[in-house]
């Protein structure tokens, strides 16, 4: 049996190219409870490649999940394996991608099609990490799939045939047809309501709600009717909004972080990486704090500094305080956001 974990009451979404390490260690220092997720990662990138690219993390991370690709239950076990040793907390299979099909059959949102292969995917993922939660996230459908029945399905199809206990829901459909990644997370309409039914036909799973949530007050109200929400663009793009979670969400009575000392935790990191020597500059680090300022006056220059090719180059962190230094010339007085 998996151990008891942290509850998934929030969680930052899976976003490649976006929740890498050095994005989730900057989530980390302003959110201590929030469940975080990695970039999807084909099954085979972790059997084969390289482990300091695909699956290094860094220790302060936990709770952190590793979210999977793939659709081959072999395959899929073998990186489970490998990524349950590396210290995640779950693995999570994604089955809401609307990548057209690859390699060896289909992957993302076309798995909803098929839950008898996820189902087998999932058993062969928690055989071969048994001490790692699996979980799912998934859509309500895939194409013209509108009614409820779809994801009910799904989910019961899985509850009855593997051991996952928890499903992150993307509230709206897939079109696999036509629509682009990025269409695909705007255009097919949010139905909440079909997550709800969800929590209320299952109430033995752990149900979390994802898609189009980006204030405190959508959250709260979501979780009158879920056990979790995921967050994913307006954490990327207003990482501060994770800076009230663990009080509102968590009941952690601490005081959340100032700007100035995260600021020095991320040049402090940012020297740390360099010093590795690990081919880590700092424009790999720095891309992910642009939003940081979100909201305040002087978020433009901190933006402008931080993504500026020439200033960048020299690989110096210094820049990140130059930068805050910056803003501090500007009234900080954070506007409503
Ligand atoms: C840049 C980007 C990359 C994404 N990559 C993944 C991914 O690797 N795996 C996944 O399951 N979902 C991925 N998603 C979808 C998000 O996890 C999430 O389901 C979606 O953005 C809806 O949540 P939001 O409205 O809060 O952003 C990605 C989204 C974005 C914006």
């Amino acid at each position: 049996m998996p151990p008891a974990l942290p509850p998934r009451r929030l969680s930052v979404a899976p976003m490649l190219d976006w929740t890498d390490r050095h994005y989730r260690h900057m989530a980390r220092q302003i959110t201590r409870h929030t469940w975080l997720y990695t970039e999807m990662i084909n099954a085979g990138a972790v059997i084969y490649g390289d482990p300091a690219r695909f699956l290094h993390k860094n220790e302060c991370e936990n709770p952190v999940a590793l979210q999977l690709g793939g659709s081959d239950p072999a395959a899929l076990a073998q990186a489970a394996a490998k990524t349950a040793a590396f210290g995640y907390d779950e693995i999570n299979l994604n089955c809401g991608c609307p990548s057209p099909r690859v390699q060896k059959g289909a992957f993302g949102a076309c798995l909803m099609n098929e839950a008898g292969l996820v189902a087998d995917c999932l058993n062969a993922m928690q055989d071969a990490a048994p001490d790692c939660a699996v979980t799912v996230k998934h859509r309500i459908g895939v194409d013209r799939q509108t009614d409820y029945q779809t994801v009910a399905d799904f989910v019961g199809t899985l509850r009855s045939k593997t051991a996952c206990t928890t499903f992150i829901v993307h509230a709206r459909n897939a079109w696999l047809d036509g629509l682009s990644p990025k269409e695909n997370r705007e255009v097919p309409p949010l139905k909440y309501d079909y997550v709800y039914r969800l929590k209320r036909e299952f109430p033995d799973l752990e149900i979390i709600i994802n898609g189009g949530i980006t204030t405190n007050s959508e959250i709260a109200a979501h979780l009158q009717y879920v056990d979790g929400v995921m967050v994913g663009r307006e954490c990327y793009h207003n990482p501060m909004i994770m800076r009230d979670w663990d009080r509102l969400f968590y009941g952690d009575t601490r005081a959340p972080i100032e700007l100035d000392v995260l600021v020095d935790r991320l040049k402090h990191y940012a020297e740390t990486q360099i010093a590795a020597g690990n081919g880590t500059i700092l424009r790999h680090m720095a891309r992910h704090y642009l939003g940081l300022m979100h909201g305040l006056n002087g978020a433009r220059v901190w933006r402008r500094m931080l993504s500026d090719a020439a200033l960048l180059k020299p690989n110096n962190p210094e820049l990140i305080a130059a930068a805050w230094a910056e803003v501090q010339k500007h009234a900080h007085t954070r506007q409503a956001v």
